[in-house]
């Protein structure tokens, strides 16, 4: 089977061409490098020891885009800008990245008549939680033009489905993705000063920023802090291949991928020090405007529905990412 995966050269596309290849699937990696580089492609290779094909383009450029996908059977569509403080600043970059350009992605594959489709949402689509956990039936109002782009895009899918019901599509919405492949050769590789609260940490771990701000500690959560339900990326990566395997019949169905387990900051700051053995000073700021209190899953859908759940823990989480951010002092190069 040949999967056509857009962004692939990315965080999460990395992770998931790494295990899709030790599955033995073919794969075209379909990326304009806006936020990667052929040498994340290089270092899946060489951990698979296995070839993929790669070609530089960009999804709005919907002639490249079909004539690339050409022979595929099936897309995983990863490709997009995921900034939410960015996305408040350029709205009109991000429909245009992520809505405009996952219409042309889905007219290319309408003329070249693949129908079956793994799309990379967001739990941020949920907004501010009514009830926790988080389940697929949780009313959907995200708080930011990032979430609003998965929100528009799942909506064209959903009336996509309904006007051609042969369409086969899992949506699938990740919750906190952490962590690196075992072998610290891919990772999270951030430009600039990190957003998220795992990456931070590595680099005040490393030595590459003094200390962390903990973004409130008054919060009603076990210890003030915020709890977000974090996810090793090999898990999420494994997500992907059970929701393709699990496609066999139509439909458009969204699907939580989380633990369903949630940590604070301060969880995350202790878990991170005993796995690299490192401190990791911070001091209590100020909270994150727009940031809530708590924000998990319930995964048990996905384990009834593609035969999923997460089996990494947060030790491991914070383990992989140091081996990475060791072995990658300062990321691989764009
Ligand atoms: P990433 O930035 O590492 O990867 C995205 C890839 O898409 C990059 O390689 C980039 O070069 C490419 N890309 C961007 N715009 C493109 C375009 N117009 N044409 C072709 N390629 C393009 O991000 P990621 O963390 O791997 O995220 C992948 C997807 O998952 C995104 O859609 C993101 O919104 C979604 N997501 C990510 C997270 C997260 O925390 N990482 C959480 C929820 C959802
Ligand atoms: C953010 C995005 C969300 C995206 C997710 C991906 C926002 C509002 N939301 O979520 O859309 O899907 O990343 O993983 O940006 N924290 C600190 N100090 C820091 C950084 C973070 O204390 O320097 C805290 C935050 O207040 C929060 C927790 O750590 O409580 C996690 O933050 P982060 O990693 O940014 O993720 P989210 O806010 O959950």
């Amino acid at each position: 089977m040949k999967i056509f995966i857009t962004g692939g050269a990315g965080y999460i596309g990395t992770h998931t061409c790494v295990e899709l290849l030790q599955k033995g699937y073919d794969l075209v990696v379909y990326d304009n490098f806006s936020n990667s580089s052929a040498e994340a492609i290089r270092r899946v290779e060489s951990i698979t020891g296995k070839t993929l094909t790669l070609i530089i383009g960009d999804i709005r450029d919907e002639d490249t885009m079909m004539a690339a996908m050409e022979g595929c059977d099936a897309v995983i569509h990863l490709a997009g800008l995921k900034a939410v403080g960015e996305s408040v600043e350029k709205p009109l970059d991000y429909y245009d990245n992520n809505v405009h350009g996952t219409l042309c992605l889905l007219r290319a594959m309408k003329i070249n008549n693949i129908k079956t489709l793994v799309f990379s949402s967001s739990a941020t689509v949920y907004g501010n939680p009514i009830e926790l956990p988080f389940t697929e039936r949780h009313p959907l109002q995200p708080t930011n033009p990032y979430g609003q782009t998965k929100l528009v895009v799942e909506e064209i899918l959903r009336d996509l489905y309904r006007s051609d019901n042969s369409w086969k599509i899992i949506i699938l919405r990740y919750f906190n993705p952490v962590g690196a492949h075992p072998s610290g050769l891919i990772g999270e590789n951030p430009q600039g000063i990190p957003n998220n609260l795992m990456p931070y940490i590595a680099q005040v771990a490393i030595g590459r920023r003094e200390f962390l701000n903990v973004f409130g500690n008054d919060y009603p959560t076990h210890d003030g802090t915020g709890v977000r339900d974090y996810i090793h990326i090999v898990d999420l990566a494994q997500g992907h291949i059970k929701a393709l395997e699990a496609l066999e019949l139509p439909q458009c169905t969204p699907i939580n991928l989380g633990t369903g387990q949630g940590y604070s900051v301060l969880d995350i700051v202790k878990a991170f020090s005993n796995a690299s053995r490192k401190e990791v000073p911070y001091i209590i700021a100020p909270r994150r405007p727009g940031d809530i209190a708590e924000f998990y899953a319930d995964p048990s859908f996905a384990q009834e529905f593609i035969q999923w759940s997460a089996s990494k823990s947060l030790e491991d989480m914070c383990r992989d990412t140091w081996n990475f951010q060791f072995k990658n002092p300062d990321g691989y190069r764009l």
